[in-house]
């Protein structure tokens, strides 16, 4: 397991952004924490690096917003405010499918059910105001291939 502890926003929208050049597609990144933990913010540092053009706003409302670059959809989904049922009911199986897709998900825990089990997991712990510690395993390129 790999453990860091960021210092502030910019920190973690870095650590989002480092990790994009692996991404291949068909990768599903289950970003679990409590309110304010980070992870909208992770998420925007992904988005970018996986080359979406902004303005990455958070999909807590809207539950879906979709990015689409010359390579890839990427799926930024919030399950905060819905359930199983509404997710599948946005298409999640086509979206599993397709493996040129990237789904970036905050609240997994809450669809745990239907989440592929060679998902990358992430955890975000708030420590102090600007603190946040996280938690995943280290990967290269597929996934599915490291963990
Ligand atoms: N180290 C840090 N990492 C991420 N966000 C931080 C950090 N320090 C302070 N923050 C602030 O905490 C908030 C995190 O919010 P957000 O990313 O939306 O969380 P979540 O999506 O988990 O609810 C933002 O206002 C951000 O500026
Ligand atoms: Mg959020």
């Amino acid at each position: 397991m790999k453990k860091i502890i960021t210092k502030n926003a910019e920190e973690t929208k870095k650590l989002g952004m480092g990790i994009a050049d692996k991404f291949q597609g068909g990768e599903i990144i289950c970003l679990e924490g409590d309110l304010g933990a980070g992870k909208t913010t992770f998420s925007q540092g992904l988005l970018q690096g996986l080359g979406a053009e902004g303005p990455y706003t958070s999909p807590t409302f809207v539950v879906m917003k979709e990015y689409k670059t010359k390579s890839r959809n990427i799926y930024h989904i919030d399950a905060y405010r819905i359930n199983k049922e509404d997710v599948l009911e946005l298409g999640w199986e086509e979206l599993v499918a397709d493996k040129s897709n990237v789904i970036i998900l905050e609240w997994p825990e809450k669809i745990k059910k239907i989440i592929p089990e060679n998902s990358l997991w992430i955890k975000f712990r708030h420590l102090d105001k600007n603190k946040r510690e996280i938690i995943y395993r280290p990967f290269v390129n597929k996934i599915s291939k490291k963990i």
